[in-house]
């Protein structure tokens, strides 16, 4: 199995890291357009390999996509990541053309490639891959629900005093500040719904800083995370990679599901071989589903934007 993961820069080491650490494919190519670092990000992690116990092969290239030719996989992260105080949506106008480009190549070269897309705005960036790619929808997944549902847990492990791995949850909507829709009425801690445990100030506490989560990180770094996002999304290959048929909540296109149509929005779904091998329809309550129409509104503004 051979993995593309484009731009070789804080979250494109980071995935090329955790899949190599795995042990799960045969080959990652780096591939950035800044001379020499996608070679040496490259190398620098093979040399990591007979000190972490891993086999994958990893290489890089300065823009020759003829080397990530039969990729089965293909991560986009190339683009700008956000500055302290900068939304995601800020970053449209660069990354977009980037990730047009970016796709263009890729596909050439890999006709059957299945693509995750991380730039930002992610949801738009999907969507823009969608419209531009002439990809099956099965085989473009965005990468958001499933990062942003990690920092959910993290902080509901928090109030709840309790160890994450006691604890479930689930992201859906936008990857935004204000359109993530952190689902607490089916958060759990052991099977009892955490509401049970946590009073309104700590729900409130946990919903808020989870829709930071990113902004938080981003002030504290002065750009924007790494680790998280590249263990994100090499959980996402790996159930492509093994057929996992693993549930991850992705920015997906959406045809009627969750009252949507033309629009990529987090969803729950079944990642396996094939990509998307199928959307789940979680029953929102009232309240959620208001929500998940005004991430809507407000992703399909973002969309707007571009121009094919
Ligand atoms: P970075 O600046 O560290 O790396 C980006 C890399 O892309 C750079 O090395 C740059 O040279 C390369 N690049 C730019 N144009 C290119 C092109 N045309 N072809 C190939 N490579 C190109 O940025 P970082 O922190 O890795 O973030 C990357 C993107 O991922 C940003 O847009 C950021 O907002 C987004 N992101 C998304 C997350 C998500 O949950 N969806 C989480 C974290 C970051």
């Amino acid at each position: 199995m051979k993995v593309t993961v484009v731009g070789a820069g804080a979250v494109g080491a980071s995935c090329a890291e955790y899949i190599a650490m795995k042990n799960f494919c045969s080959e990652v190519v780096l591939v950035d357009i800044k001379e020499g670092f996608a070679e040496g990000k490259a190398m620098d992690l093979m040399q990591t390999a007979s000190l972490n116990g891993f086999d994958t092969k990893i290489t890089g290239t300065t823009g020759d996509y003829s080397k990530t030719a039969g990729s089965h996989v293909a991560v986009i992260t190339s683009g700008i990541p956000r500055k302290p105080g900068m939304t995601r949506e800020e970053l449209i106008g660069i990354n977009a053309g980037i990730v047009k480009d970016v796709t263009e190549n890729l596909v050439k070269h890999s006709p059957d490639v299945i693509i995750i897309v991380v730039s930002n705005p992610m949801d738009t960036m999907a969507y823009l891959v969608h419209k531009t790619s002439g990809l099956a929808k099965h085989k473009i997944i965005g990468m958001g629900g499933a990062l942003d549902s990690a920092r959910f847990k993290y902080r509901l492990a928090e109030a709840l005093e309790a160890p994450i791995s006691d604890v479930d949850g689930m992201v859906i909507a936008a990857h935004s500040d204000t359109g993530m829709l952190p689902l607490l009425s089916k958060a759990t801690r052991n099977g009892v719904p955490v509401t049970e445990f946590l009073d309104a100030e700590q729900q409130k506490y946990v919903i808020e800083e989870t829709k930071v989560g990113g902004a938080t990180l981003t002030k504290l770094l002065g750009t924007s995370a790494w680790y998280a996002p590249g263990a994100a999304v090499s959980v996402m290959v790996q159930a492509i990679a093994c057929d996992q048929k693993k549930m991850i909540p992705c920015s997906l296109m959406l045809e009627g599901e969750y009252g949507q149509n033309d629009i990529c929005l987090g969803v729950p779904a079944i990642i396996g071989a094939n990509g998307v091998e199928k959307i789940v329809n979680v029953t929102l309550t009232a309240e959620e589903q208001l929500k998940f129409a005004e991430a809507a509104n407000a992703v399909r503004e973002v969309n707007g934007d571009l121009k094919f």
